[in-house]
């Protein structure tokens, strides 16, 4: 996905979850709960029956009210306990109905102090501390009793009251209030107050005990109507002949209640007692959400008898069946809000859903049209790919076809070479024979014998290189003895390795090993590695030849105790013309990769081990039998091994001439110039001897580390070496020579057979005075060997500190112009040194104080001390004359202390103060 749909996925997704958190806010409305407690004195009796109720149904439209209900079953001490439970379960609020006013009192206060509200109802408790009480006017109660019964018995008469539980508000109200009216009369009286305590079977108990006081009682007044129908059961039981007034209070409706009761003639009448469950609950709601309400509700009563009974029974009746109805559209308002509830999360779901197709397709959109792009670019891309890679093809192929012109070319040339050095080859051998050529100039024939042969091999190895390469080539294998024909291969070295003093041996693990191998080839391979071990064995050192079997395979192994390989030349020897740094002249040739390719045609393997001055040893591994070779690479029979001399010389460089053979042609010691020649060519070295000694004396060395020491030892006036030496490269040995004081001015001429640009720019480099390729002629690298001496003359004279010795014609012996040459070379590198001292000479140049003074002295006719200060002001003379420094400067570069002192010793040599001499040049 690339950025921008990315961008784009994401702002539909952010859409998507701003959309989910609406959604939810949504789905939950919050409300402000309430608890609300409510404290029942009892609960057992129609009329608290009916209070709870009237409460529930109330509460039932609220559905933010948490309602817990505790009821103390007409025990105060009950009720203070179910008080404090209601306060620890953390209600807002607590509607109370008080079993006794006094010991319920201090509880409703306690809860007020607790900053909880709270309603009394029904029954009072003592003073007003409360947030609202709601009940009825029971001292009117009582009145209206009293004036309904006085009525009754047209105020003559005897009363007995049965009152309610005496600690309880109601109880004493009603009793007030109809002694109060009965008092009035003079023909009423109260016979006999009695407690049933709110309670049917209390009254029945007590009026028991006094039933013949029943006797001419005239009317009953019972404070509830539980109580009235047991006094009207007591009478009956004792007088059941006798009808008096009866009445109660409440008139509850519900079976068995008040209504009832008077309805079916039980009691006479009931004064209406509200239940008061819905105004509790409202004025509740009233308080907990901070609206005004009244403190004091008082609800009035009438009398219900036999006149109204009827009438009040049907509006009870249709109230109860309205509250009915209530209930049952209240459930189905349930249900419904479930169903909605239900359905609005399916609606919820289905808005999701919607919105998530909505957010993917757009993303499907989106990706898909990217990916179009996409694929577009793709398919662009392709089509140029494709095309780049017809044309690469193409190029390749032509590439390929120029490569093969060009390899053909070569070929057909190398080919050419054979005629004329089979030409040159024949008459030289000739001469060779031909002791009248000899006596002129063996040595001269000889190398050209040499070299002509070392070239013949150098053609036909490219040649069978070539011929190998070509895909589809074929060996031609037959059935031999290894070991004879490794033999016969060895046979025509031992001469060399006479010659050369090497230990020459060969080692078979058994007589005969049968293989199947292609001579014609196998032999090349071998004669190579023969050829190479000789090339890198030194005198003195050893080869040895070993053939044994190793499982299915017949292994040989040549083993040398030359000069050994780098890991770097290991990796690399078997790449045609790889020439390692240090190898001898003619490196590794094309001769290795060459037996490698045989090997291969062979199905075998070539592995080198070597170390570095430790020797190599080479294994070629072939496989035994002939199932690992094709019916074609099956081929004649073994060929003779006849030529094997012939092509032994081919491959051996003859070592006739040695480097320790090669010498002066002229006598040492009487040549103005002294050279140094770094070659290990022998015959290009015997060569550049022979033609310098004349003009020259000529040291000479075949290895870098052995070039070096010379130089430093004999201080020549040019070194040639030649790039590719042992031990160290040419240019390595330039390097060094170039970075040490005592040989840095000698020039160097570097001889080389590379000649591209790269190399000669390292060449440049190491510091290289002259760069040579070979083939080079003689009298060319002679007169360069001249003007470089000649210019390191003149650049002498113009040097600044040159100082001439005592006597020109003096011929000083090599350690004198070594000492000489260290001593100069010294003092001149710490010229601008003013702390710079004898000690520090006889450090560096590692001769001892007494003798650095007689020698100095005998060589220059100065002091040392002498000597430094006439280089000093030779050198400060230069710079005023050539530099455009100032006198301060030029003190410092010369190595004066100070600019008086320097001025001063300025000019009683050149008789003007330094700044004089400075304006009388320019
Ligand atoms: C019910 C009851 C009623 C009476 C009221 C007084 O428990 O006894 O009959 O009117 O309580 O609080």
């Amino acid at each position: 996905m690339n950025t921008i749909s990315f961008n784009r996925s994401c702002i539909v997704l952010l859409l998507f979850l701003a959309l989910g958190s609406a959604m939810s806010c949504r789905s939950t409305k919050k409300y402000n709960k309430f608890t609300i407690g409510f404290s029942q004195c009892t609960g057992n009796d129609l009329w608290r029956r009916n209070m709870l109720a009237e409460m529930l149904t109330e509460l039932s439209l609220h559905p933010e009210v948490d309602f817990h209900y505790l009821e103390a079953g007409g025990n105060s001490a009950t009720q203070r306990a179910q008080v404090d439970t209601l306060i620890e379960k953390g209600i807002d609020l607590l509607v109370i109905s008080p079993n006794e006013a006094e010991p319920l009192t201090a509880t409703v206060q306690k809860v007020m102090n607790r900053g909880i509200p709270v309603i009394v109802i029904d029954r009072e408790i003592e003073g007003n501390g409360y947030t609202a009480f709601i009940g009825a006017d029971n001292v009117e109660i009582g009145k209206m009793a009293g004036q309904y019964l006085s009525q009754l018995i047209a105020n003559k008469g005897k009363i007995i009251e049965v009152t309610g539980l005496s600690g309880s508000s109601p109880a004493i109200d009603r009793s007030k209030g109809f002694s109060e009216v009965i008092n009035q009369s003079k023909g009423l009286s109260i016979a006999k107050t009695v407690y049933g305590d709110w309670m049917e079977d209390t009254t029945k108990n007590v009026l028991l005990k006094m039933h013949q006081q029943l006797h001419d009682v005239d009317a009953i007044f019972a404070h509830n109507d539980n109580m009235a129908l047991g006094a009207r059961k007591i009478l009956r039981k004792y007088y059941p002949e006798k009808r008096i007034p009866i009445i109660g209070v409440d008139a509850c409706f519900g079976e068995g209640g008040g209504l009832d009761m008077v309805y079916d003639g039980k009691i006479t009448a009931s004064l209406v007692y509200p239940t008061l469950g819905k105004e509790a609950i409202r004025t509740a709601l009233d308080i907990l959400k901070g609206q005004p309400f009244k403190k004091e509700n008082k609800l009035s009563s009438i009398v219900i008898d036999s006149t109204n009974v009827r009438v009040m029974k049907m509006q009870a009746a249709m109230i109860s069946s309205q509250k009915d109805d209530i209930y049952s559209q209240r459930k189905l308002l349930d249900e419904q809000k479930l169903v909605y509830k239900s359905q609005q999360v399916v609606l919820n779901i289905i808005i999701v859903l919607l919105v998530l197709s909505l957010i993917f397709g757009s993303i499907v959109v989106i990706l898909l049209r990217d990916n179009r792009k996409i694929n577009k670019n793709l398919a662009k891309k392709n089509l140029e790919i494709d095309t780049q890679r017809k044309q690469l093809i193409e190029m390749s192929k032509q590439a390929a076809a120029g490569t093969e012109a060009r390899l053909n070319f070569f070929t057909n040339i190398t080919h050419e070479l054979r005629t004329p050095l089979t030409l040159i080859l024949s008459p030289i051998e000739d001469m060779v024979k031909d002791t009248r050529f000899l006596s002129l100039a063996a040595d001269k024939i000889q190398t050209v014998q040499r070299n002509s042969i070392r070239l013949l091999n150098i053609v036909n190895q490219l040649l069978d290189f070539r011929k190998i390469e070509i895909e589809g080539y074929l060996i031609q294998a037959s059935p031999n003895n290894l070991v004879s024909f490794v033999r016969d291969l060895i046979e025509p070295f031992k001469v060399y390795a006479l010659k050369k003093q090497v230990q020459l041996s060969f080692v078979p693990g058994e007589k005969e090993i049968l293989a199947w191998f292609d001579s014609n080839m196998l032999d090349k391979a071998l004669l190579n590695l023969l050829s190479n071990a000789f090339k890198f064995v030194n005198t003195g050192g050893f080869i040895k030849v070993y053939i044994e079997r190793c499982g299915n395979d017949v292994s040989i192994q040549i083993k040398d105790s030359g000069i050994g390989m780098s890991e770097k030349d290991i990796a690399l020897i078997f790449d045609p013309y790889y020439q390692a740094d240090n190898s001898p002249s003619n490196g590794f040739g094309i001769g290795l990769s060459l037996a490698k390719e045989i090997i291969n045609k062979h199905k075998g393997e070539i592995k080198v081990a070597s170390m570095k001055g430790q020797g190599s040893i080479f294994t070629v591994k072939l496989p035994l039998g002939n199932q690992h070779l094709s019916d074609r690479e099956k081929g004649a029979i073994h060929t003779s091994l006849s030529k094997k001399d012939e092509k032994a010389t081919t491959y051996v460089i003859d070592p006739e001439i040695q480097v320790q053979d090669i010498k002066q042609t002229a006598p040492w010691g009487l040549k103005d110039h002294s050279l140094l020649i770094v070659e290990d060519n022998p015959d290009l070295l015997n060569y550049l001897v022979a033609e310098l000694s004349d003009e020259y004396d000529v040291f000479f060395t075949t290895n870098g580390p052995e070039a070096i020491r010379l130089a430093k030892e004999k201080v020549p006036d040019l070194i040639i070496t030649d790039n590719v030496i042992p031990g160290k490269s040419g240019k390595e040995v330039c390097k060094t020579l170039k970075g040490d004081f005592r040989t840095a001015h000698i020039p160097i001429i570097l001889l080389t057979a590379q000649t591209n640009s790269e190399q000669l720019v390292s060449g440049m480099n190491a510091l290289v005075d002259m760069y040579i390729t070979k083939p080079f002629l003689i009298k060319n690298l002679s007169a360069s060997i001249k003007a470089l001496i000649n210019n390191r003359k003149v650049l002498k004279s113009h040097f600044t500190s040159d100082i001439e010795l005592p006597n020109e014609n003096t011929k000083l012996s090599p350690l004198d112009k070594k000492l000489l040459n260290d001593f100069s070379s010294a003092v001149e590198e710490n010229l601008s040194n003013d702390q710079f001292c004898v000690d520090d000479i006889c450090r560096l140049i590692g001769i001892s104080r007494m003798h650095l003074y007689r020698k100095i002295k005998s060589l220059t006719g100065m002091t040392v001390n002498e000597y430094i200060l006439e280089r000093r002001l030779k050198k400060a003379s230069y710079l005023l004359k050539h530099e455009s420094l100032n006198v301060a400067e030029i003190t410092y570069a010369v190595g004066f202390s100070s600019p008086s002192y320097f001025s001063t010793t300025f000019k009683a040599k050149f008789g003007s103060s330094p700044s004089q001499y400075k304006s009388k040049i320019r």
